[in-house]
């Protein structure tokens, strides 16, 4: 699929890059299962979503175009590490066909570098754009120059994005905060960006120094958006399929970037898009639940081999966050030793959870969704 960021249907939806989490067998598993649905179910209502919700212009699109519509951003990989011939980092943006659209993101701060890790990618993998992360906030980034650093150096990068730009004709786009320490730099910045010549621009609406603190910025993000011509996508605190459409109003994004939302849920998109059709998103059962982590651990022990079963675990404690009932069945899964135990830890949740009521935390149960409208 080619990749135009200025033609693609709107809202985007997108899957935002998360390191460790947005891997190969993750990104498979989101796409598994991004399927609107096709129905209504008898008897549920039409919700009317407000006009103002819908700058929506993919009704036309076919199923598959619609599951082909939701953009995939991997995880961030050295630039160095890939032209150094890393061969951690070139197994890690190996791209798996189902995954595709995707977008393999990319930190670094020397221009030729990138310019030179994005051939090589583009050779290798054939992405279908490459997204440079100038927001992340972690020491070890940023003490190197990378990361949100770059948001303090705009000659630095906007020298990244033309030799990136001029070594591939594949879409290069930003990943911004709203500032190092002051949330008006990214008014300034994102303007920097759009000059020198990327497709598009995802922001964070935090600071670097907030991290995680208090709340990502919306009206902010807006103001960057109405500033810019080429599109952007808002990011941050968009945890649910109600605030996915409130984040678009407040923004008059795009689309939106979804990371911490999706860990453990990688039903969310197809919910978000079920709630911009007018249909009510529905909750996931707990059979469910249990099959996708059958399918997301099968395929992350296909890419990480039997030492799969241990680093899938930040992935089970997603899935089971908030489970009620489930703690007992919890520290069995984190002390298994391999896929069969595991499977069968799962059988049993799911034949005594039947049994005893074992309920999920339902996000989209009416009155946790007025309680994520009334946070904002
Ligand atoms: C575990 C984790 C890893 C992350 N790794 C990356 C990364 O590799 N690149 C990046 O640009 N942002 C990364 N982020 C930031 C997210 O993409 C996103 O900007 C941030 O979490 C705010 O969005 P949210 O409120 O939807 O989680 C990471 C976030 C988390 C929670």
């Amino acid at each position: 699929m080619h990749l135009d960021w200025s033609i693609l249907p709107r809202p985007i939806i997108a899957l935002s890059p998360m390191a460790d989490m947005t891997d190969s067998a993750f990104c498979r598993t989101v796409r598994s299962l991004c399927h609107p649905d096709d129905q209504r179910e008898e008897g549920s209502p039409h919700l009317e979503i407000p006009r103002r919700f819908t700058p929506r212009d993919d009704r036309g699109l076919n199923r598959e175009d619609k599951k082909r519509k939701l953009i995939l951003f991997r995880e961030m990989v050295s630039a160095e590490a890939v032209v150094r011939g890393n061969d951690k980092t070139l197994t890690m943006t190996d791209i798996h066909e189902d995954e595709r659209p995707l977008v393999q993101q990319l930190f670094g701060s020397n221009p030729a570098t990138m310019a030179e890790a994005v051939r090589i990618l583009e050779e290798a993998h054939h992405p279908e754009g490459f997204d440079v992360n100038m927001g992340c906030p972690v020491y070890k980034i940023v003490n190197n120059f990378n990361g949100a650093a770059l948001m303090r150096e705009p000659e630095l990068a906007t020298k990244i994005i033309r030799a990136m730009k001029a070594a591939t004709r594949l879409p290069v786009s930003i990943k911004i905060r709203a500032g190092w320490d002051n949330p008006r730099e990214c008014i300034e910045f994102s303007k920097v960006v759009e000059a020198a010549g990327a497709d598009l621009i995802t922001m964070h609406g935090r600071t670097k120094t907030q991290g995680y603190s208090g709340e990502s910025d919306w009206n902010l993000i807006g103001e960057v958006k109405r500033g810019l011509s080429i599109p952007l996508l808002a990011n941050g605190d968009i945890h649910t399929p109600p605030l996915t459409l409130k984040a678009l109003d407040t923004t008059g994004a795009d689309g939106v970037l979804i990371a911490r939302g999706a860990l453990g849920n990688p039903w969310i998109f197809s919910q978000i898009e079920n709630l911009l059709d007018g249909r009510e998103p529905k909750a996931v059962t707990l059979e469910e639940r249990v099959r996708v982590v059958k399918h997301h651990l099968a395929y992350h022990m296909e890419q990480y081999g039997e030492r799969g079963i241990v680093t899938f675990r930040k992935h089970l404690s997603w899935y089971f966050r908030g489970v009620s009932g489930a703690k007992p069945y919890k520290e069995r899964l984190h002390t298994a030793t391999n896929k069969d135990q595991v499977d069968a830890i799962l059988d049993e949740m799911l034949l005594h959870g039947l049994m005893d009521g074992l309920s999920t935390r339902d996000a989209l149960h009416p009155q946790a969704t007025e309680r994520v409208f009334m946070k904002k």
